[in-house]
């Protein structure tokens, strides 16, 4: 094991030159300004998986973004074959004036890269990247089998990939998927992510007058759209923070009395965790800790509302319509396509009077769930043991990657999520970073896990 750790140690700063290569790229899949740069990181991902000698590289194109799709089978059928996944694309970087240094000019800042995407999901994706040159570099070939998929839409939920996977079924066969795109529970805690929560993310709009009108000559005649959308987001939520909509925890497996043991005595700082975001107080749903609120629950929340004068000043106006962003974090067995059917018909029996209202679906996911038995765990635990020192902790997180249900809904298969992140890491937010430690001991670990795991009979 140390030749490769030394292979990883003397190549350090060639392996974070070239991920400020990938960095400096603007693949941004939100916005359709930026398809050329979008295709320009597939292509350095295409180029460099090649590169470093695997077998099969191809950019496979779909109705969206390209997938890199990567081979390399030489270990033989009884060894296990591990899809490994990440996604090259990133979030809008707005709002620009917050960041320190330019979002696509990355930096090093005391032991961290300064980017968008740095954490999220570029410099997690190319851990694996490394970890599989460092296997082919050391002269043997790469002790199990290996697929490796990196996408470019996981940001606007990955509208193309469904189809890819039932495209490639047979050629995407495996015992079991990798994928780095998450966080650790604390700094220098490796961690197993579990459980990640879905999503079903609507938009609602409300529409009343033909005109915006003045607030004096009309106000209080006719309904305004905006107090009739805040009438209606109020009624989403009672005091307790449990979600009104009809049937919408019918579903819902809840968390079990032994997760909920198994999740006090993690090392949880809720204090600290609060203070790092500026806020003093937590605040969710009755009954539940923190831990269990941002992880283990679903959520309704505002990501956005609209309507009225919002300049500087005072405009004395009746809005013509309104608006809001609404996103629920699912968990598992609800059914996002049914949440967002429930979630309308509540809309359309909550509306006031005077106004009429559109609700639309932007896009969903499932929640996902890895069995805690699962023998990939065992191996990835122990290349944890064997890089961090430490065992690793077993935890759900509260975000989302739709796709990991379509793994095993589609290819039957577990994911291991081996997230080297932290949650600070400012993932969506201006100053993203990643900790250039976590990058290399990401990579051995990676590097030990295909190791550890070659042991394992499929
Ligand atoms: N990598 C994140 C998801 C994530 C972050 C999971 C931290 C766990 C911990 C991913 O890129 C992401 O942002 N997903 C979106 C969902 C998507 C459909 C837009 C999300 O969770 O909002
Ligand atoms: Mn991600
Ligand atoms: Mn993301």
């Amino acid at each position: 094991m140390s030749t490769f750790f030394d292979y990883v140690d003397s190549n350090k700063d060639r392996f974070k030159d070239e991920l400020f290569e990938l960095l400096k790229i603007p693949s941004i899949s939100a916005d359709s300004k930026y398809k050329k740069d979008v295709k320009e990181a597939a292509t350095f991902l295409e180029n460099q998986l090649k590169s470093i000698g695997m077998d099969e590289v191809k950019l496979c194109e779909t109705d969206g973004n390209p997938v890199i799709f990567g081979k390399h089978l030489k270990a033989g059928a009884d060894k296990p074959t591990v899809l490994i996944y990440g996604h090259y694309d990133v979030q809008p970087p707005d709002p620009l004036d917050l960041w320190e240094t330019a979002p696509f000019e990355p930096t090093e800042r005391d032991g961290k890269v300064y980017a968008r995407g740095a954490s999220d999901d570029k410099g997690q994706a190319y851990i694996h990247v490394k970890a599989i040159e460092t296997w082919l570099k050391s002269g043997q070939d790469v002790p199990v089998n290996i697929k490796i998929i990196l996408e470019g839409e996981e940001e606007v939920g990955s509208p193309n990939l469904v189809p890819f996977l039932k495209e490639y079924k047979d050629e995407l066969a495996c015992d079991m998927v990798l994928v780095s795109d998450t966080a650790m529970f604390a700094k220098d805690t490796p961690s197993i992510t579990y459980g990640l929560r879905g999503l079903a993310y609507m938009e609602l709009e409300v529409f009343g007058p033909n005109r915006d009108l003045h607030s004096g000559v009309y106000g209080g005649a006719v309904q305004n759209p905006l107090n009739a959308l805040c009438e209606m987001v109020a009624k989403m939520k009672d005091e307790n923070s449990v979600i009104q909509i009809p049937g919408f925890y019918d579903d819902a497996i809840d968390l079990t009395e032994e997760e909920r043991e198994a999740g006090r005595k993690l090392p949880f700082n809720e204090k600290e965790w609060l203070g790092a975001i500026g806020v003093d107080e937590g605040f969710g749903e009755k009954g539940y800790s923190t831990l269990e609120r941002k992880a283990s629950r679903p959520t309704l929340d505002m990501n956005g509302m609209w309507g009225g004068y919002q300049g500087e000043g005072a405009k004395t106006v009746l809005p013509a319509k309104a608006g809001a962003k609404i996103s629920m974090r699912l968990v598992p067995n609800q059914d996002p396509h049914k949440i967002a059917k429930l979630f309308t018909e509540y809309c359309e029996s909550i509306k006031p009077a005077g106004v009429t209202i559109k609700v639309t679906d932007h896009h969903g996911g499932d929640a996902a769930m890895t069995p805690l038995d699962f023998y990939g765990l065992k191996a990835a635990a122990q290349a944890y043991n064997d890089v961090y020192g430490k065992e690793p902790l077993f935890a759900r997180e509260g975000g989302s990657i739709p796709i990991v249900a379509d793994f095993e809904r589609v290819l039957g298969v577990n994911t291991i999520l081996m997230g080297f992140g932290l949650n600070s890491d400012a993932i969506h937010s201006p100053n993203e970073h990643f900790h250039l430690k976590d990058f290399y001991r990401g990579i051995k670990t990676s590097v030990r896990f295909l190791e550890v795991l070659s042991d394992y009979k499929p």
